[in-house]
């Protein structure tokens, strides 16, 4: 008894320290707060119905409010008071609004279109009862929402559970984990592969992990001057940020650059260093393939790893899905690919690093986005498990995409239109406008065509496109609509006659 009253007195003192005199009105839904008061040092509050301001500003709704810095935590219940802070900077309207309007302004602004069906080629999207044609998702091979993959990971919710609730190396591991990682790495034909939630992740910890400041990390750039308008995906350029080694640069498909490079690191005579020639091996925007076998030819003589994300090759570039060190005829002889689960190979999520052994041991130990971050889901290495299995016992299934694209291309060629890209089902039909492909994308949607305009900054100023991606889901008659309807729309626009 003497026990709560202390407590409860210990809990008035903290209130009254720092919820003073009146009680606090939310400016958004008017309701007063009596647990937390207005004092000399507090300006306003504003609640989610009740929830505390600093988490509804820092994580939760965003709802506009005057914010100031510190946030002071009485203890009790989780209330937390706002401490005024001279000149402190009104954080959303004169940071985050004027950047904001900056983005729409500059006809920059990415909305989400809401999806109601599961991922597919026919899809139907939010407040319209049309059925799509679907042209802009990874699905390369339609195994998103394939009947089997579906199954296994149903199957594996049943026996394994919903998620791990911790990170591998603690208590996040299961016969599935392993079962996937070896299935991964002899799909690649290497001794080892680790699993991460994402392939972001796995290009997050690779660099940092392999790589000290004596190193060299020669990656691909730019095709213009602007740092946007490098082509390695982000998270390739974020991972290289995240290390200390050295850093080169070679233009895109340019051997001589790549091999000055290599000359420049060379003259480095320390024979522990390492240089990795880091690349994509299909590039998501332009639809180029790198060039491997040059690449490697190079490495070879100068002594040099190369490492290659394959999120775009995997599972069905290359006779059986390889990726584009088979479609190069040299499988194996990447030292290190990255790859991800989310595209082609089921499309729910996760990704990889597959590669020797000790490198794969180390990033067990030192890879952060590993250490740090839960278990990929059972569900998800399930259907996965499966979507490999259907690779490997259907060889028709990679074929059947590049077909699809090939006859997408040649069509459209003849129409006129300018596609970028290698024979990859990556169709970037270039318009060059951001607006126009804006405009072309939303007539694409009338005839109920779903394809997305690419504008800067994720591709270089001047070169906007509609990024086409072709699956094997897609019929033939998928294609004709999607094509004739491009030349309709291409007329109308006068992008061709
Ligand atoms: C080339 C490339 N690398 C990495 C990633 C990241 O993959 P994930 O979605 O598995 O994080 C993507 C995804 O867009 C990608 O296109």
């Amino acid at each position: 008894m003497a026990a709560s009253s202390y407590m409860m007195f210990q809990v008035f003192c903290l209130i009254s320290v720092f919820c003073l005199n009146t009680a606090l009105q939310c400016k958004v839904c008017s309701k007063e707060d009596p647990n937390c008061t207005i004092g000399d040092n507090i300006e306003s509050r504003t609640c989610d119905n009740g929830e505390d301001l600093c988490f509804t500003w820092f994580g939760r709704k965003g709802i506009e409010v005057r914010v100031e810095r510190d946030c002071i935590s009485s203890g009790t219940k989780g209330y937390k008071a706002m401490k005024k802070v001279t000149g402190s900077p009104n954080v959303v309207q004169n940071r985050l609004k004027p950047e904001l309007d900056s983005i729409r302004e500059a006809g920059t602004w990415k909305s989400e279109r809401i999806i109601s069906t599961s991922q597919s080629a026919h899809i139907k999207i939010e407040h319209s009862s049309n059925q799509l044609l679907n042209f802009c998702a990874n699905n390369y091979l339609g195994l998103a929402n394939n009947p089997e993959v579906i199954k296994a990971s149903k199957q594996a919710i049943d026996e394994y559970g919903a998620g791990l609730s911790s990170v591998r190396f603690i208590c996040g591991t299961q016969t599935i984990h392993k079962q996937l990682e070896q299935r991964i790495a002899k799909f690649h034909q290497r001794e080892d592969a680790i699993l991460y939630i994402s392939c972001f992740d796995a290009n997050a910890g690779i660099f940092e992990t392999l790589l000290k400041e004596s190193d060299y990390i020669i990656s691909v750039s730019t095709i213009g001057t602007e740092k946007q308008d490098e082509l390695n995906h982000a998270s390739i350029i974020d991972g290289i940020r995240l290390c200390k080694a050295k850093r080169l640069r070679y233009k895109h498909k340019d051997l001589s650059d790549l091999e000055a490079k290599l000359k420049e690191s060379y003259n480095d005579k320390n024979e522990n260093v390492i240089r990795l020639i880091a690349t994509d091996g299909v590039f998501s925007m332009d639809g180029t393939i790198a060039p491997l076998r040059e690449i490697r030819r190079l490495a070879d003589q100068y002594n040099a790893l190369v490492f290659v994300d394959e999120c775009h090759a995997t599972g069905f570039f290359g006779p059986t899905g390889r990726g584009t060190e088979e479609h190069f005829g040299m499988l194996g002889k990447i030292d290190i690919i990255n790859s991800t689960l989310g595209k082609a190979l089921g499309g729910a999520a996760g990704g990889y690093t597959t590669g020797p052994k000790a490198l794969i041991d180390l990033l067990r130990q030192r890879s952060r986005p590993y250490l740090f971050s839960n278990t990929l889901p059972p569900a998800i290495v399930a259907s996965a498990m499966k979507a490999i299995d259907l690779v490997e016992n259907d060889t028709s299934l990679p074929g059947r995409v590049l077909e699809n694209a090939a006859y997408f291309r040649e069509k459209m060629q003849n129409l006129g239109f300018t596609i970028l890209g290698d024979a990859h089902p990556i169709c970037p039909v270039m318009l060059g406008d951001a607006r126009l492909a804006s405009q072309f994308a939303d007539e694409m949607l009338k005839r109920n065509i779903y394809v997305i305009g690419f504008s800067y900054p994720v591709v270089p100023k001047g070169r906007a496109r509609i990024r086409v991606q072709v699956s094997a889901a897609h019929s033939k008659d998928d294609l004709k609509r999607c094509i004739d309807a491009f030349a309709e729309v291409g007329r109308q626009l006068k992008v061709i006659k």
